[in-house]
């Protein structure tokens, strides 16, 4: 989401006459653009101030500023507190950033955090940041209006709202012709994505259909989707396609009926499986991936052993997984209380990762002898005569170099595997 955001400021800023650097150190204005989804994420960002304000000591003219989810909250405290920041504006108020920076250049600061019902950024081409050239995030809707009681989103991206089906199509195809070859269509909640067309309703299956049209050589993958609304037009939908990866990142966030009621997720363990049921019956070799929080408000260990059985029960291919971190202004932060001690809510994260990895290499073994369509994204990091790339169901795999390069497709027979990555070669 972050890069995507930074893409259309990239965009904005080239529009205006301005350049950019790879080398912070030569930089008149330096950006940061900031996630506040985790306590941890944000002490990143101070820490990268710090160092910025540094840099401003040589160059007295360096403006700094602050994009983002933090800019709401912390606005304050960051310019009055530690003199840190010129500039300050939040996910919907990129268009305003020539008109801010001209503000602060003459020493006043600008702050624009006030959220939109309707900004989307359609019109704006994002300047592709750090790409191999090869794969893209395309951005089809901001914002969210779940509330599971733990997040800061809906705080801080406000309201819902879907992008052109014709402004997503356009930049997938744009994103072909320059040599692209996958594309990640983002959101918070995908599965409510909807467009008024002239004809009726488009729905996130319908969309998806529309941009696999582009090319059947583009691949296309998605996050995230909410398990309470993945339907199973959309899951015949990607198995009935076949450039639509066959991966599927559905968060599930507690194996506990009584966490998911707290979690506000609206959903129980029962139609999580259910779902889960269905999407190995519809499409059968799809990878599946999730988010768990460790610790969550009144988390008792049969809650977290709830956790660990359901692990258990889908199998998970991979997982991101968190140690719940209280946010401010969230409905948890409001009516629940941060109760489970810090160090078990390390030793139960512990537990998670530790199973996971135990999950992730029971899987990636199976795929050993199988030989799969692997998209090369770059030269391995661990030795120059290997490429990787990835399947379609989004694992890693490494191979020894052939003739083909980034950009394209090869079939790899799997002849190993860690908990991480394939190992195979070229057939
Ligand atoms: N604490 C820990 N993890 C969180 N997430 C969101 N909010 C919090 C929080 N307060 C995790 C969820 C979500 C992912 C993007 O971040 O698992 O799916
Ligand atoms: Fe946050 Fe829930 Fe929305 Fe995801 S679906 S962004 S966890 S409120």
């Amino acid at each position: 989401m972050n890069i995507s955001d930074s893409e259309i400021v990239a965009s904005i800023l080239k529009a205006d006459g301005y350049g950019f650097t790879e080398d912070v150190k030569s930089a008149d204005i330096v950006f940061i653009n900031t996630c506040s989804i985790r306590e941890n994420a944000e002490e990143r960002v101070r820490k990268r101030l710090q160092y910025f304000k540094s840099l401003r000591k040589k160059n007295p003219a360096l403006l700094i500023c602050l994009l983002g989810c933090m800019a709401d909250r912390t606005t304050t405290a960051l310019l009055e507190e530690e003199k840190l920041l010129d500039l300050v504006a939040g996910p919907d108020s990129y268009r305003h950033l020539p008109q801010l920076l001209a503000q602060a250049g003459t020493g006043r600061k600008a702050i624009d955090t006030i959220l939109s019902v309707d900004e989307t950024y359609a019109d704006i081409t994002p300047v592709r940041l750090d790409s191999n050239g090869v794969s893209a995030f395309i951005s089809i809707m901001r914002g969210c209006e779940n509330h599971c009681s733990y997040c800061v989103v809906p705080s801080t991206r406000g309201q819902e709202r879907s992008r052109d089906v014709v402004s997503i199509v356009r930049e997938t195809r744009d994103l072909f012709e320059n040599g692209y070859r996958e594309v990640t269509l983002l959101g918070q909640n995908v599965n409510s994505y909807t467009w008024e067309e002239g004809k009726g309703q488009i729905t996130f299956a319908d969309l998806l259909a529309q941009v696999a049209g582009v090319n059947p050589i583009m691949r296309i993958r998605f996050a995230t989707s909410h398990p309470k609304d993945i339907s199973d037009e959309l899951l015949h939908t990607i198995a009935n396609t076949p450039n639509l990866c066959k991966a599927i990142h559905l968060p599930v966030q507690s194996g506990s009926n009584h966490m998911l009621d707290l979690m506000n997720r609206k959903y129980t363990r029962e139609d999580y499986q259910e779902r889960i049921r269905a999407i190995r019956r519809i499409i059968p070799g799809c990878a599946i991936s999730t988010d768990i929080i460790a610790g969550f408000c009144d988390e008792t260990e049969d809650d977290h052993k709830d956790t660990l059985s359901l692990m258990e029960w889908v199998e998970y291919d991979a997982a991101y997984m968190f140690k719940y971190s209280e946010r401010p202004k969230t409905l948890a932060a409001d009516t629940l209380t941060d109760n489970v001690p810090e160090e078990v809510k390390d030793r139960r994260l512990k537990e998670i990762i530790d199973l996971q990895q135990k999950l992730s290499f029971a899987n990636n073994q199976k795929d050993i002898g199988h030989t799969f369509g692997i998209l090369i994204e770059g030269i391995s990091k661990k030795s120059d005569n290997q490429y990787f790339g990835r399947n379609s169901q989004n694992k890693v795999a490494v191979f020894t170099k052939t003739q083909s390069g980034p950009g394209d497709y090869v079939n790899v027979k799997i002849t190993g595997a860690t908990s991480a990555t394939l190992l195979g070669e070229v057939v």
